[in-house]
């Protein structure tokens, strides 16, 4: 890991509110994901299962956490089992946390083997009336292998059939979906490294250069500050391309007169940060390019005042139309007629701005929470209006990181340049100081 060491009492905390939701007598477990393999002797680098990170700060493979607040042994309300390190493990993988520093990173004072796990829980379940289980219940999840969470818990029932099962993950949405000030901080640090790598590609971007390069750009400063890389598959979508919303080929060369869609951003401690940026491949924007984008920031700017407490993503979601309905007018994409003959579910606006405002943004790019709930304090959202036009070759999305709070919105990528001149001005300084040096 790249990342500086974590204040233990993050993951105390999460744990503390977690097992304050079990209902009584019950066990809960948690494990990590799999080190997934490509070809050969080949594998995928580890990310660690978000739960399971959120619960103790491990960030290691075969990593199993047992908690059971009602245990009569006062060692058995937390149980952490890691890999069993060895000489061979630390020859060929590097050095595993041994017990103690698995107990330093996490605050769980109980630190077992890995492969002790089965034998325990066989002496602990039978004292258990509720086992909670976890599963990715991300409401667009798409998974179609079995992964190591599934495994694990088809073994579990199947070795012990007649206990009342629970599931762990609506209360880890809930959770979750409410960020301690540790967590914004990380977030936060996630932000400042995607500003590095932004500040850095303005005096990158010219006519010729090819959209991979600039990956290669923001990736090098996205290292050089502790970071494991994108937050993301990097979208970097010049002309055309900026219309393709899951555009990730990153292949093409930017032209002069286009502009760059790049939605690009760091990790930084498993969070993620997610950041979208518009800049003209020659420098400047025409006027048209110009007028759009100023009308995406209009709404944009609109939106994220309404991440208010107490509002609700449904609610916002259809003020954001009613917003952008209006921009859509004015730049003559859309007529009221349009509007007047559209249907219910797919406004007219629709046909140039086609995704959400907004999302969760924590441990995953796309966090897990509810929607319907109202917002409160803590809660972490996107704000990233978009208009595209596929006849112009022109896209423009601006996304910007915000925590609601008591006292209103917080921006946390407000030092991340944004207003269209602010950048054409950075573009001319950049340039003229590499021509200088
Ligand atoms: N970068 C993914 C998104 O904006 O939702
Ligand atoms: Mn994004
Ligand atoms: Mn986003």
């Amino acid at each position: 890991m790249k990342y500086n060491a974590i204040d233990p009492n993050l993951f105390i905390e999460n744990r503390k509110r977690f097992a304050a939701s079990l209902k009584p007598n019950s066990i809960a477990i948690f494990v990590s994901n799999d080190i997934m393999p490509t070809n050969a002797d080949g594998s995928m680098g580890f990310v660690q299962n978000s739960d399971l990170f959120y619960l103790t700060g491990v960030d290691q493979e075969e990593t199993i956490l047992l908690i059971y607040p009602d245990a009569k042994n006062n060692s058995h309300k937390e149980v952490l089992f890691v890999r069993e390190t060895n000489e061979t493990i630390a020859i060929w993988e590097g050095a595993k946390l041994n017990q103690s520093e698995a107990t330093k990173v996490s605050g769980i004072k109980t630190v077992l083997w890995s492969n002790n796990f089965d034998t325990f829980l066989k002496g602990l379940i039978f004292q258990a009336e509720h086992v909670y289980l976890n599963s990715n219940e991300h409401s667009r999840r798409y998974i179609d292998i079995e992964t190591a969470e599934m495994r694990f818990n088809k073994g579990i029932m199947a070795k012990f059939p007649l206990h009342k099962y629970e599931r762990s993950a609506p209360l880890m949405h809930k959770l979750r979906a409410i960020k301690s000030s540790y967590e914004v901080e990380l977030i936060q640090q996630a932000c400042n490294i995607t500003e590095k790598g932004f500040r850095r590609l303005l005096g990158f971007v010219k006519p010729g250069v090819m959209e991979y390069e600039i990956e290669a750009e923001l990736v090098h400063e996205f290292v050089r500050n502790r970071s494991r890389g994108f937050a993301y598959g990097p979208i970097i979508a010049s002309g055309f391309n900026a219309c393709v919303l899951h555009y990730v080929d990153n292949n093409k060369e930017c032209k002069a007169g286009d502009v760059i869609l790049l939605d690009v951003a760091a990790e930084y401690a498993n969070y993620a940060s997610d950041l979208t940026r518009c800049v003209p491949v020659s420098g400047k924007f025409t006027p048209r390019q110009k007028q759009v984008y100023n009308a995406v920031l209009r709404v944009m700017k609109a939106a994220t005042a309404m991440l208010t407490v107490g509002n609700t993503i449904p609610e916002y979601h259809k003020a954001v139309g009613s917003l952008m309905e209006k921009e859509l007018v004015d730049l003559g994409l859309i007529t009221m007629d349009d509007i007047k003959n559209q249907s219910p579910e797919w406004p007219a606006y629709k046909k140039y701005f086609m995704h959400g405002t907004s999302h969760f943004l924590g441990l995953d790019v796309h966090d897990v929470g509810d929607f319907n709930r109202k917002l409160e304090a803590g809660m972490v959202f996107t704000c990233e209006p978009g208009i595209y036009i596929r006849e112009e070759n022109l896209g423009i999305r601006l996304e910007n990181d915000i925590l609601v709070s008591e006292k209103g919105p917080v921006d946390l990528m407000k030092n991340i340049p944004l207003e269209a001149e602010e950048i054409e001005a950075l573009m001319k300084d950049n340039k003229l100081e590499s021509l200088l040096s």
